[in-house]
This record gives structure tokens, C-alpha cells and sequence, in this order.
């Protein structure tokens, strides 16, 4: 598989193949660094991080990642460039394209990292936009391999704020890798039609399903429920409004036996406010897997780096 000069923006750009293949990947780097083998396929190169909005998981996987291949990350918050200052977005990408191998950018707009996708001329990798979070998907589905075996067939339920970035990007990595997702959302808080639309031909080419729900009696038979804060980054005025829309799609325990599987496990991509969509009775309980996920932020996203830019 070649997923060399690749840019990372959105799971739609990337089949079952070459996402299993990113999976494969960050199982063998992640193997190898438990015994202490890291390597130099990111030698010589340098890379930029960009942050408009904070981050712990994020920055520190492309960090750390970078670090252990070799490579030299560059972090740029949002106050230490020109980019949305002084500066349009075509031109910073034409000017860090010139010096840097590779470009990491997390922010509010899809479009921001698409133009420095379009006008860098190196990879770009997306850390989280409005719109989507792509190599998050990557953890947790590498998470859920390691705990069930396999992904095909699992029952993925996910609640809460149905067309957030989350919510959008499980919905399309699940559809095209077999993944049976449902969201279970109020009515005003469900995804855009149109990307519904295209993740059910996803689901329908992988023999899978997705259904969009405001009734919880969907959480019945689901491998995971999964959730995440009810207000994203950039929205953090709207909390009394989620607040009175979400209460009822809070994961407690009831919710988790309501799934009639012991086995049930419950995932978060973090941070999470305890007691709002998630208690911490859940998130402390031996179903939960957010730290696996949040270790494995690293493993993927290093496998990200190494398959788009680095000599394998
Ligand atoms: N899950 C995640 O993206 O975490 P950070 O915001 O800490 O990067
Ligand atoms: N939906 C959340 C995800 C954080 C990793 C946000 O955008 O803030």
C-alpha cells in the first residue's frame, strides 16, 4: 500500500483497505515501541503543527510521533503566526510548504486545511476542524480491534451531539468499515442529510448500516456507546441550550445495561465533562476504554506520518 505525499483531511478520501492498512500500521509501531524500537523513517524531516484551537491528545501524538521517527515538529499556535491574522491561508500554506515536509492543522474551518492541502504542495494532516476529526477515528477503531478482534459486524452506537465533528467522522470511518453506527441524537442536534445520504452508500458497498435515531431503545445489542462533550470547542456559549436538548441522552449505567450485553464497552475521544454526557460511574468502570484510545492517539497518528511522508 502507498500512501506516499497523501494528505490525511477527511476519512471519505480513504478506503477500507487503505484505512486497515493505517490500523496495521499503528498496531506494528506501537508493538515495536512497547519493546522499545522506534525508528528513523521521519529523519530529516521537519513538520508543523498548527493550532488555532487547544488540544492535549492531539498535539502531543503529532509531537511525540514525529520525535520518535526522527523527524523535528514545529508547534505554532494560533497567536505565533500570521495565518488568520495577518496573512490569507494560501499564502502561509505557499510559504511553510517551502520550508516544512509536513503540515498538521487543527482549527474551526474544513476549508483552512483543505487550502493548506491545495497550496503547500506537502501533506497536510487534519487535528480536528468544525467539521471533522479524522485520525481520532483512526484511535478508536484500533482501540476496538485490539478489544474485540475485528470491526466488521460491531454494533456502534453513538450519542449526544449527532453533527458534531465526531459524530460526522465515526459515522463515515464506521460505513466504510463495516461498522453497523447509529447516532442517537435529538431531532435538532441530527447530521446533515447529505452526508447521511453518502455514508449509507459506504455502509451498503461494506454490508453494514447507519441509522439516525432520537429514541435510546436503539442502544439495545451495541458493542460500544460512545459519546462526547456536548459542546465542541468555538461553542461553548450554547451550554444551557445542549444542556436541556442532551440530559436525556446522558450514558450512565442504566443506559449501558440497557444494551442487554455485559460486554458492552464504552469510549470517549476526550476530554469529557464528568456528569453531563457521561458519569463518572461509566467512566471509571471496568467498560471503560478511554485511555486506551488516548495512548493509541499516538500510535495512529505516528502511522499517519510515517505511511504519508516518511521512508518506509
Ligand atoms: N481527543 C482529542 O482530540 O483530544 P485533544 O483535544 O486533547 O487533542
Ligand atoms: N467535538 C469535540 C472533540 C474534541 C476532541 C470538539 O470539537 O471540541
Amino acid at each position: 500500500m502507498d500512501l506516499k505525499g497523501r494528505s490525511f483531511l477527511t476519512l471519505k478520501d480513504f478506503t477500507a483497505e487503505e484505512i486497515d492498512y493505517l490500523l496495521e500500521l499503528a498496531a506494528e509501531l506501537k508493538a515495536k515501541k512497547k519493546k522499545g524500537i522506534t525508528g528513523k523513517s521521519l529523519a530529516g524531516k521537519n513538520i508543523a503543527l498548527i493550532f488555532e484551537k487547544p488540544s492535549t491528545r492531539t498535539r502531543c501524538s503529532f509531537t511525540i510521533g514525529c520525535i520518535d521517527e526522527g523527524g523535528h515538529p514545529e508547534y505554532l499556535g494560533k497567536d505565533d503566526i500570521q495565518l488568520g491574522h495577518k496573512e490569507s491561508v494560501k499564502d502561509t500554506a505557499r510559504v511553510l510548504g517551502r520550508m516544512f515536509d509536513g503540515i498538521e492543522f487543527r482549527g474551526f474551518s474544513q476549508k483552512t486545511v483543505e487550502e493548506l492541502a491545495e497550496y503547500s504542495g506537502v501533506p497536510v494532516w487534519n487535528g480536528l476542524t468544525d467539521e471533522y476529526h479524522p485520525t481520532q477515528i483512526l484511535a478508536d477503531f484500533l482501540t476496538m480491534k485490539e478489544h474485540f478482534g475485528h470491526l466488521k459486524g460491531l454494533n456502534f452506537v453513538y450519542l449526544g451531539d449527532g453533527r458534531n465533528n465526531m459524530a460526522n467522522s465515526l459515522m463515515i470511518g464506521s460505513a466504510r468499515m463495516g461498522v453497523n453506527f447509529t447516532i442517537i441524537a435529538p431531532k435538532e442536534l441530527f447530521p446533515g442529510e447529505e452526508l447521511v445520504e453518502l455514508c449509507k452508500g459506504y455502509a451498503k458497498e461494506s454490508g453494514s448500516s447507519v441509522t439516525i435515531t432520537d429514541s435510546t431503545d436503539a442502544v439495545v445489542g451495541a458493542d460500544v456507546l460512545y459519546t462526547d462533550v456536548w459542546c465542541s470547542m468555538g461553542e461553548e456559549d450554547k451550554a444551557a441550550e445542549r444542556i436541556a436538548l442532551l440530559t436525556p441522552y446522558q450514558i450512565n449505567s442504566a443506559l449501558m445495561a440497557k444494551t442487554g450485553k455485559p460486554e458492552t464497552i464504552f469510549m470517549h475521544c476526550l476530554p469529557a465533562v464528568k456528569e453531563k454526557e457521561v458519569t463518572e460511574e461509566v467512566f471509571e468502570s471496568a467498560q471503560s476504554v478511554v485511555f486506551d484510545e488516548a495512548e493509541n492517539r499516538m500510535h495512529t497518528i505516528k502511522a499517519v506520518m510515517v505511511a504519508t511522508l516518511g521512508n518506509l
